[in-house]
């Protein structure tokens, strides 16, 4: 039987197993401060303006996976947006784009180009009308589309930064989805990657014409730009010396001024500490470190003796260099969820074929704090968002304003949380708590949604199907029902 972490009926029960665990986990009590600290604005200092979010609350991206094979949103992608801009959250990261046809991580992602780009300003305008159809205003209202590249997890076929000894041969963890690649993948060249800056730029530009207040570069969960801060072992001018790794990003976003003006918002996911794959261990529920060579020099933001801790040291380096290069807002996440989910998303219970957590979820929630408040402290002058709060169910805005408080973030973001509770800010704003019957239980049928492939366009859509039955219940009976067939 699975052991089970979150019992808490209390904040002083959460607190007591805090301290049991040896973490310092802030917490604030009084409703009156929380609705304060949520709902205070906060203002994100660009090179040439500034953008004033109306609180302190973001929707992160979150695939959907409901998109169209030409890239176009879908149905379900615009309720999604709808119930986003309905949430009472004033900063709306919208989902992982692609910016090219072969960098989609599944074909229904959404994709970014010249006949897409009228559906994805549908997209936007009816997450923005919905906002304001609600709360009377669009003041203080941002959105900012993240773009992407998924490299090692393009499909059909993969694109990798380097040879990496453990993902070329086991790219993903579960035993449903895991096998071992026979081939080695195909290294995306040079001149691949420079000409992929000015397809990020393309996208950046439409995304500005069609209303984005900014655009994001995704680096983060192990996909191409990601994957290239480790590519210590590459040859050439994107590769080697941190300088070599983060060539692709300085330059990206150097192009990206030059076609859409420095006063549109820039703003960078960081996977700040990549860890180690993992995979099920023999003859148990539980998950485990692949064997890694040592010293380990295939991780970001790693600990070349000991990759199962952080070193923050070159995150921080990295940070100074793109905060120089106009990033004013930094989302900050950690992990490779295709090989250990357990990182960017602490979870109770994983989606089918994964490993039980190896670690008690809240040292994943600690982890996910101490990356966040590192880097807001280096750089206060930086917008930073915290993730890894879904795990605390209706305890996370007590979390979330301490930090807020504490100066450790300047805007809490949600994840599975948004899913599960869509008007979860709504409550927190109005009554300074939340419903517990409401809140997300980190159970991971999204994730296994998301990786439910056997559907007629070659991929199942994901949301919450205990808690947003109508239409994920019918969604992941099909689901299974496909698996089960194959
Ligand atoms: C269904 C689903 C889709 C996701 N899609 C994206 C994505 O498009 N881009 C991204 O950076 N992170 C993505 N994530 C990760 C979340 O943004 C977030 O970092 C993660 O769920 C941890 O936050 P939480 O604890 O609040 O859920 C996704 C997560 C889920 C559950
Ligand atoms: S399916 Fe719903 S409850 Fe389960 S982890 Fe995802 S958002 Fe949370």
């Amino acid at each position: 039987m699975a052991r089970r972490y979150f019992s808490y009926r209390t904040l002083d029960d959460l607190r007591s197993d805090a301290r049991r665990l040896g973490l310092t986990l802030p917490l604030l009590e009084n409703r009156d401060e929380i609705r304060r600290w949520l709902a205070r604005p906060v203002m994100i200092a660009g090179p040439a303006r500034s953008w004033k979010v109306g609180n302190s609350v973001a929707i992160h991206p979150m695939e959907g996976c409901d998109g169209n094979p030409d890239g176009t949103p879908g149905e379900l992608t615009f309720r999604r947006y709808r119930r986003f801009g309905e949430s009472g959250a004033k900063l709306i990261w919208f989902e992982a784009c692609a910016v090219v046809a072969e960098g989609r991580a599944n074909p229904r992602q959404l994709w970014m180009h010249r006949t897409s780009a009228p559906l994805l300003k549908s997209l936007l305008e009816a997450c923005r009308q919905a906002h304001e159809k609600r709360f009377g205003s669009l003041e203080g209202f941002i959105t900012v589309l993240q773009l992407t590249h998924s490299g090692r997890y393009a499909v059909p076929k993969p694109w990798v930064a380097y040879h990496h000894p453990l993902l070329d041969r086991w790219p993903v963890v579960s035993s449903v989805f895991a096998r071992e690649r026979p081939a080695a993948p195909e290294v995306a060249s040079d001149g691949y990657l420079e000409a992929l800056e000015d397809q990020f730029a393309e996208a950046a530009a439409r995304a500005r014409d069609i209303g984005f207040d900014g655009v994001d570069l995704k680096m983060t969960h192990g996909y191409l730009l990601s994957e290239l801060l480790s590519a210590r072992h590459r040859p050439g001018a994107y590769g080697g010396t941190l300088e070599g790794r983060a060539r692709f990003a300085l330059r990206t976003l150097e192009k990206i001024q030059q076609r859409a003006g420095k006063d549109f918002l820039l703003a960078v996911r960081l996977g700040v500490y990549d860890g180690v794959p993992h995979c099920l261990k023999e003859g148990q529920g539980e998950g485990a470190p692949r064997e890694f060579p040592r010293p380990y020099t295939f991780g970001f933001g790693v600990r070349e003796d000991n990759p199962l801790q952080m070193d923050l040291s070159e995150p921080l380096q990295l940070v100074g260099w793109l905060r120089r290069a106009g990033v004013s807002l930094l989302n900050v996440s950690m992990g490779i969820p295709y090989v250990n989910p357990h990182i960017s998303r602490p979870y109770e219970k994983p989606n089918e074929g994964v490993y039980e957590t190896p670690e008690h979820p809240l040292l994943g929630v600690a982890r996910h704090f101490e990356a966040q408040s590192s880097l807001q402290k280096a750089y206060p002058e930086l917008a930073v968002v915290g993730a890894g709060y879904s795990w605390l169910q209706h305890f996370l805005i007590h979390a979330a304003a301490a930090n807020l408080k504490l100066g450790r973030i300047k805007l809490v973001g949600l994840g599975r949380a948004a899913l599960a509770y869509p008007w979860l800010v709504r409550d927190a704003l109005e009554k300074g708590e939340l419903n517990p019957l409401q809140t997300c239980k980190t159970l991971s049928f999204c994730t296994y949604l998301m990786r439910s492939k056997n559907h007629p366009l070659g991929q199942f859509p994901t949301g919450c199907p205990p808690f947003d039955k109508n239409p994920y219940g019918r969604i992941i009976k099909e689901a299974r029902h496909a698996a089960r067939k194959n």
